[in-house]
């Protein structure tokens, strides 16, 4: 069974795959109208369940269109109005969706829930955001950077910011597409220690981001985060903002990237947002480019 749960436990060979077939379905279907489907539907005749126990713009938007795009039906299932949030077990979501679809997406708090979904899902299961780690951003993040500067590996990509889970997810993904990734940060808001060996760290922002070829950001207050830490961390991250003197201590051509949403001018100035570094929406297009080539992979179409 082909879960997507996380980059850390899905074969490099296999990334790099999708990393590159998600980039041939983009050039292929260059200048469409969005709602066109692609030449090949490897989905067609799939249905494919999209549940969310948190907000969404991206990464709803990006499977609902790229199924669509593949020839495939796609539902979206808020995790309140389920019985899911009203006492049924995941074992038996997992068992009866199974029934129904082809292939279940799941964005949800504790990664424990992903992962009973995944062990009593008879269909493949994707992560599509836990409190824990955000591998289709990180898919879609890496597609991005390749796409503008070529390879990836070897590169030196510096996090700025909260040890968050869409940290989580690019420390997996520097090992299994082997760049350098630096975290810098508050000690607080350091990773989580699973994630030690994968990162190097340095307190200074302005050391950390020298020869930097992408410096990455994400909100200071995460959706799992509760909103009465929201003063406490904004002092603690102050120091670690990406504005332009920041970006200017990076390589000239250094790519910025925030996966988005983004409360401009805390984690990053609408400056460097809007700037010539920026690939911000690149990136947030790429989510669907990438998640295309996740769900060929889970279903092996
Ligand atoms: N980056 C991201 O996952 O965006 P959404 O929360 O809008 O899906």
């Amino acid at each position: 069974m082909n879960h997507f749960l996380d980059i850390h436990t899905t074969d490099p060979a296999d990334l790099r795959a999708m990393i590159d077939s998600a980039a041939a379905m983009k050039a292929a279907r260059a200048g469409r109208p969005k709602g066109t489907p692609d030449d090949e539907t490897p989905l067609a005749g799939h249905m494919v369940a999209l549940i969310f126990e948190k907000p969404s713009t991206r990464t709803r938007v990006s499977f609902e269109v790229g199924v669509q795009q593949m020839g495939g039906a796609v539902m979206v299932l808020k995790g309140d109005e389920m019985q899911l949030g009203h006492g049924e077990t995941i074992a038996d979501t997992a068992r009866v969706l199974s029934r129904y679809v082809d292939l279940i997406m799941m964005r949800t708090f504790e990664e424990a829930t992903l992962l009973e979904m995944a062990e009593h899902a008879t269909v493949p299961v994707i992560n599509g955001l836990t409190n824990r780690t955000h591998p289709c951003q990180i898919m879609a993040d890496v597609m991005t950077f390749e796409e503008h500067r070529g390879p990836i590996k070897g590169r030196k990509v510096v996090w700025s910011g909260d040890g968050n889970n869409v940290f989580a997810s690019f420390a997996h993904a520097a090992r299994q597409f082997d760049f350098d990734l630096t975290f810098t940060g508050p000690e607080p808001l350091d990773p989580e220690r699973a994630l030690d060996g994968l990162y190097t760290t340095e307190r200074n922002p302005q050391r950390a981001v020298e020869g930097a070829d992408l410096v990455v950001t994400d909100t200071w207050v995460s959706m799992h985060d509760p909103q009465s830490a929201r003063e406490r961390r904004h002092n603690q991250l102050r120091g670690y903002q990406v504005n332009a003197e920041l970006m200017a201590k990076a390589k000239p051509d250094a790519l910025f990237m925030h996966c988005l949403p983004a409360h401009r001018d805390d984690e990053a100035t609408s400056e460097v947002m809007d700037g010539p570094h920026s690939v911000i929406f690149d990136e947030a297009e790429n989510r669907l480019h990438a998640q295309k080539a996740i769900m060929r992979w889970c279903l092996g179409v």
